[in-house]
């Protein structure tokens, strides 16, 4: 067990710092401040006069509206800092803007252009840091993402997840340390080109090594969607890689996930995408807005999930 108090004050840069207990308990948070949302408790100051800091390097449209709304509902006031409306664009180091910022706020999230700099701004802050998003992982989208698959499913152990395309996505990097530490049965269906970095995977065999999960890779998106759970895709140009647009969509179009790849996956498959979707390429409509699909779902639970994972964190 977890005490609650134990993640007061931590930092959220990769899940491979977290252990499954705290996640776990980002979960049961999770439930009740969901249920309490729908019974119509929408405010819960739990951090009230608490400030967090929302820098961001890149676009965002769920991670920062759903950021926002959370530090409101739970009475905290939320910040949205672009690079570019900082110092930081105009060259003040991330080290002085750590040390600055955590003088004023109680936490800072940031999307980042490369993971150094979020260690970077851990390093010298004073408050928590929690990864928004960066070229190597995306925490807070597997925790809601787990999340969903236990609402649809009831249960994450035993489960076979089959991520289909982009091998050296950032979010398929927390979902593989997230699922390997629930015990899933991970499989990535990609071109043997766009595999995951190797240090995400030594650290998602170490969880699976604890959990008894297992991470397969299979080229043929067919067979790898077979007996699958859960199928789920993401773009496959990433924020930063649009220099790269033209062989990536090249490599990739096998790898769409369509109507023909959902059959062959079987009615239990739930899709998942962590949006934004580029519809057409990575996904078909008919799989996307079908019976499937539970990406609204999905993209809700970053809402309740951050709600969750402030109010755990923020001292
Ligand atoms: N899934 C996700 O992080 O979406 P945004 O880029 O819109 O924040
Ligand atoms: N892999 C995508 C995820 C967006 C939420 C990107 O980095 O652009």
């Amino acid at each position: 067990m977890v005490r609650y108090s134990e993640l007061r004050g931590r930092d959220l840069l990769c899940l491979a710092d977290w252990s499954r207990h705290e996640v776990e308990a980002v979960f049961e948070t999770t439930r009740m401040l969901k249920s309490r949302f729908y019974a119509g408790e929408r405010v819960l100051p739990l951090l009230a006069g608490r400030s967090i800091a929302l820098i961001f390097e890149k676009h965002s449209t769920r991670t920062r509206v759903s950021l926002e709304v959370a530090a409101h509902q739970l009475g905290a006031h939320a910040l949205y800092l672009s690079r570019d409306q900082l110092q930081l664009g105009r060259g003040e180091t991330i080290a002085d803007t750590a040390r600055v910022l955590s003088r004023y706020v109680d936490a800072i999230v940031a999307r980042v252009r490369k993971h150094e700099s979020l260690l970077e701004l851990a390093r010298y802050s004073r408050v928590p840091v929690l990864n928004a998003l960066s070229d190597l992982s995306h925490p807070m989208q597997a925790i809601a993402d787990l999340y969903t698959i236990l609402e649809h499913k009831g249960r994450l152990r035993g489960l076979k997840l089959v991520f289909v395309g982009d091998g050296s996505d950032n979010v398929l990097h927390s979902l593989l340390v997230a699922g390997a530490m629930f015990g899933m049965h991970l499989v990535v269906s990609s071109p043997p080109q766009l595999r995951p970095a190797r240090v995400v995977l030594e650290a998602a065999m170490r969880e699976a090594e604890a959990s008894g999960a297992t991470i397969e890779f299979e080229e043929d998106p067919m067979k790898a969607v077979e007996g699958a759970d859960v199928v789920y895709t993401d773009v496959w140009v990433s924020m930063g890689q649009e220099s790269e647009a033209e062989w990536r969509r090249k490599m990739l179009r096998p790898y769409q996930v369509n109507g023909r790849l959902m059959e062959r996956a079987g009615n239990k498959a739930i899709f998942m995408h962590c949006l934004p979707a580029h519809r057409g390429e990575e996904v078909t409509d008919d799989v996307i807005d079908g019976p499937q699909s539970v990406v609204w779902d999905e993209a809700e639970n970053r809402l309740h999930t951050e709600k969750a994972l402030l109010s755990l964190i923020v001292p």
